[in-house]
């Protein structure tokens, strides 16, 4: 017997936990603060986060997820054990975990995902491909004998597939999401204002401003330093140069979801004509992401209810219905106690 349930998401950007029949636990930013010295672990997660770009010279903030896969084994645990911490009650019982992991990861990313969370507290880790989950918590019928296509743009990564009986017939996954749209926002600005900022800035001028069609109005103040007189320097950012900016990595997003529609079978594809795409990461948030979306495809584009959450909905789903389980196995890890 388990004494707690739990599914996780480990993003890239953000880490979000679910309970059984407690729905989400917590959420906190995939960022760890590390002290250069000992290495020793000196935040984790919002409280990190709010460090990025205002740290000493002996503290540094990473990211210990990078593309959805684990990037450092030892910033990752202590990411996991402090979001496992939450659950009241379970601090000297090992929780059964469910965690999400990408189609493409190879057998040494999946085991590393189990390991971390594993050293982390968890008695057993069952895995669940990211995309499958993302339509389930999307409410999708993944489990079902009918062809559903999911597009989760994160941070990382964009992951497409096509989804049958709980399982991805075709996929793929492209390193073009959240962050290199916030770099090339970084470099746009650097260029046309000779203004240094940094990712936290650059990620709200993409979130107020930014959109996945062109013709939006909107403009941000924003505050960095001046290239040449190295002073703070304030300047108006419009929707135009930041659309104009996040264009090519924009096409790079449709040529994936096109690359996927391309090796789909055709009894999926007349599937898919009829459900449309589901759009889930908080990329897909954009203004105008799903009506880009369904100006390439042609297809009918809905945007989940919860984009940033539907990964750990999912996850909840199957820890709901113990009977869907077997679909969903990928790997589990049966190390430490069981
Ligand atoms: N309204 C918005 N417009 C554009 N981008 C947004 C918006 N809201 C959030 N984002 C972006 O969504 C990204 C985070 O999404 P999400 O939490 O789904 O990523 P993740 O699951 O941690 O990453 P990954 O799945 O790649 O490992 C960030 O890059 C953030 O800037
Ligand atoms: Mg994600």
């Amino acid at each position: 017997m388990f004494a707690q349930e739990i599914g996780i998401d480990l993003g890239s950007a953000n880490t979000v936990v679910v309970a059984k029949r407690k729905g989400i636990i917590a959420r906190e930013p995939s960022v760890v603060a590390i002290n250069r010295n000992t290495q020793a672990v000196v935040a984790v997660g919002a409280e990190a986060h709010r460090m990025i770009g205002r740290t000493p010279d002996t503290i540094m903030s990473a990211h210990p997820v990078r593309g959805g896969v684990i990037s450092d084994m030892e910033q990752s645990t202590a990411l996991l054990r402090h979001v496992m911490r939450k659950i009241a009650g379970s601090r000297w019982l090992r929780p059964r975990v469910i965690m999400t992991m990408q189609t493409s990861a190879s057998e040494l990313e999946r085991h590393a995902l189990a390991e971390a969370a594993i050293q982390a507290g968890a008695g057993e880790v069952l895995m669940v491909e990211e995309t499958v989950a993302a339509g389930l918590g999307a409410g999708l019928p993944v489990d079902r004998p009918v062809g559903s296509l999911l597009v989760d743009i994160g941070s990382g990564t964009t992951n497409i597939a096509v989804i049958s009986l709980g399982g991805v017939v075709v996929s793929a996954s492209a390193p073009v999401a959240g962050d290199q749209l916030d770099e090339v926002v970084a470099r746009y600005i650097k260029r046309e204002f000779s203004l240094l900022i940094g990712s936290p800035t650059a990620e709200r001028v993409k979130v107020e401003v930014g959109a996945a069609l062109p013709g939006r109005t909107a403009s941000t103040m924003i505050v960095g330093r001046h290239m040449t007189t190295g002073n703070p320097c304030q300047v108006q950012v419009g929707a135009a140069g930041v659309y104009e900016a996040m264009a090519e990595s924009l096409t790079q997003i449709d040529l994936a979801v096109q690359s996927v529609l391309e090796r789909t079978p055709p009894e999926l594809m007349a599937d898919i004509s009829r459900s449309g795409i589901v759009l889930t990461g908080g990329g897909s948030m954009m203004t105008g992401m799903a009506e880009r979306m369904s100006q390439v495809t042609g297809l009918a584009v809905r945007l989940a209810e919860s984009p940033q959450e539907s990964v750990a909905i999912g996850t909840a789903v199957v820890l709901e219905h113990p009977n869907r389980i077997n679909l969903y196995r990928v790997k589990p890890a049966r190390r430490g106690k069981k």
